[in-house]
């Protein structure tokens, strides 16, 4: 998969990304970026890349000029999705990541100052997206955040280990508590069940914890999984009785001996 970036920091984001887990990925030829200096495109002969805003108000904004020819400089193929990173866009999340990680390539824009020129964005621009309620100082940390979901998400990009397939029941849940070595630390153990070897309890019991934390901390994310997953409630309540039968036989079977 291939990312483009429009920004007037490229080496902030070329730092971000060329570390790490996807740093390793662009090694490895699963991912590309390619990143593209929107001053160079400036015809301004001091390169400036804004200007003072029409109507008055503080500070600058990007005018269209050198943000438009650094995106047709990239000569990506029609229908290819230029995402814009701005407080008004649609708040960013999982599902996108997941959808985004079926494009094979996707052009960034990143805006600074006050913004970019409206006329610019709604030419290029395919979707606008925050990564949040609050203002940064421009788009570039939003999309090392968006490129780093999104590359998680690419088959290849996550070892073994640490695959995402993990995540496709559990989706929209938040995480289990994980244990690592010692198997006691400061008077701590690790739960039982983990060390059982039985991946079937395991895995419920994962699920538990998620949806425990889950309904404890974000009850609207869980209200959401609730809706989705009747079944898992319908599989419990089932459960719960074969196992109230099971004791009600166990007791009756008790007071028999009793008896005799
Ligand atoms: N640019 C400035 N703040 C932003 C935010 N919260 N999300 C995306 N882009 C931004």
């Amino acid at each position: 998969m291939k990312f483009d970036v429009l920004t007037l920091f490229p080496e902030m984001i070329e730092q971000g990304f060329n570390t790490s887990i996807t740093g390793r990925a662009v090694s490895e030829g699963i991912l590309e970026l390619n990143t593209v200096n929107i001053r160079d495109y400036s015809k301004d002969k001091h390169n400036k890349v804004d200007d003072y805003i029409y109507g008055g108000g503080a500070g600058m904004l990007m005018f269209p000029q050198p943000v438009y020819d650094a995106y047709k400089s990239l000569n990506v193929k029609e229908g290819t999705r230029v995402v814009y990173l701005t407080p008004v866009g649609q708040t960013f999340n999982q599902k996108m990541a997941k959808e985004f990680a079926m494009e094979d390539e996707l052009v960034f824009l990143c805006g600074h100052y006050e913004g970019i020129d409206e006329r610019v964005i709604e030419t290029i621009v395919t979707d606008k997206v925050s990564i949040g309620d609050y203002v940064l100082t421009g788009g570039e940390l939003p999309v090392l955040v968006m490129m780093d979901a999104i590359s998680r998400m690419v088959p290849g990009v996550l070892g073994n280990g640490d695959s995402s397939v993990d995540e496709s029941f559990s989706d929209s849940l938040l995480e289990y508590p994980q244990y690592s070595r010692p198997e006691e630390w400061n008077g701590m153990k690790v739960p039982p069940v983990l060390l059982s070897g039985d991946h079937k309890k395991i895995d419920e019991w994962r699920l538990e914890r998620s949806l425990e934390r889950t309904r404890e901390l974000r009850p609207d994310m869980y209200e959401k999984w609730a809706e989705s997953h009747p079944e898992y409630f319908e599989l419990q309540r089932k459960k719960k009785k074969k196992a109230e039968e099971k004791a009600r036989k166990l007791a009756k079977k008790l007071a028999k001996q009793e008896m005799l």
